[in-house]
């Protein structure tokens, strides 16, 4: 707690230097209890000059996935005012789970740098290594039937690629439901669980992974990173986990908002928009059969909608469809 006030004072004084005494006064403590504390935070990754007479500035700021990292200036109401990171868990879609089951807030957000058994779609695993990539779990409470969750994931789907393109000028796709794609490479994939009664779903748990910083040649086949793609096109350097997290977190809030003042037509249109797999053709992978056909549309419910060789339309609702060309 003192941490985090000490912290807040010398991010507010950032680029100028803080005098002892000014620190002592702000947080209501000791010289010496100050010093405790900035060696502290030193450790924690935080660099922190201090200069005899002059007093104490803050230069650099470690990007880990921290509860004041990411609440600091995130512009959300919901999304974020709660975070609870871990250093490794086995699934943050597990804890997420267990603690809206006790009813925790709408909008709590459960981060970790690693998960040792990270969870993917259809029983896959995810690749969760250490540091490098966002794994994040967001509780939400939206009040809707469970048939209507879909719509939760493609809103989500389309939150994250927003948010990416915003940050790194990347032009990834989505891929239905809603894995976010770089030149049919995957970058991130979505996890949506929920507990529901028969009308109506208790409360949803969407997760959100995102190879950011991961060497490419960690991930598994077909899978890339954020920072391997913009490496590829000129641009060295590592990504602020914190600001992706803050800018996913801030178009989440955005969209969901969007969703319970104009409904789900606009979210199929911005999914639409960010998306070049309707039209396309496709190979449909359910768990009894595999075809191809023509991705046609997605419907007012988020199902994908695709035309078959007979002309016939068949409604996806789950499953894996790869574009074939
Ligand atoms: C997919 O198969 O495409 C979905 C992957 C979802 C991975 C994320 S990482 C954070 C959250 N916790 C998990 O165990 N899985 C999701």
């Amino acid at each position: 707690m003192l941490d985090e006030k000490i912290l807040n004072i010398l991010r507010q004084n950032k680029e100028q230097y803080i005098s002892g005494e000014e620190l002592c006064k702000n947080a209501g403590i000791s010289r010496a209890a100050i010093w405790k504390h900035i060696e502290k935070l030193r450790e924690e990754g935080y660099e922190i000059e201090a200069v005899p007479h002059l007093g104490y500035k803050l230069t650099a700021v470690p990007d880990t996935l921290i509860p004041s990292e990411i609440k600091w200036k995130l512009k959300t109401k919901i999304f974020g005012k709660e975070v609870i990171s871990y250093k490794k868990i086995d699934s943050t879609n597990d804890i997420a789970y267990q603690l809206a089951e006790k009813g925790v807030k709408e909008g709590t957000v459960i981060l970790a740098e690693e998960q040792a058994k990270g969870k993917g779609r259809h029983g896959r695993s995810w690749a969760s290594p250490s540091k490098g990539g966002i794994y994040m779990s967001c509780i939400l409470r939206p009040g809707m039937a469970p048939n209507e969750i879909p719509k939760i994931t493609l809103l989500a789907a389309v939150a994250v690629a927003k948010a990416i393109r915003e940050l790194t000028g990347l032009e990834v796709l989505i891929k239905w439901p809603n894995d976010i794609m770089l030149d049919g490479k995957k970058l991130c994939g979505i996890l949506t669980e929920m507990k529901a009664e028969q009308d109506r779903a208790e409360f949803v748990v969407v997760g959100i992974g995102i190879n950011v910083n991961i060497p490419a040649r960690q991930l598994p086949k077909g899978a890339t990173s954020l920072k391997d793609e913009l490496s590829h096109r000129g641009t060295k350097g590592a990504i602020s986990r914190i600001e992706l997290t803050k800018k996913v977190l801030e178009r989440l809030e955005e969209y969901y908002n969007l969703l319970e003042k104009r409904g789900f037509e606009p979210i199929i249109d911005a999914w639409k928009d960010l998306s070049d797999m309707i039209g396309s053709r496709v190979k449909v992978v359910l768990p009894n059969r595999t075809f191809e056909a023509q991705a046609h549309d997605i419907d007012p419910d988020g199902a994908l909608v695709v035309r078959l060789d007979s002309g016939i339309l068949e409604k996806i609702s789950s499953g894996d469809v790869v574009m074939v060309r």
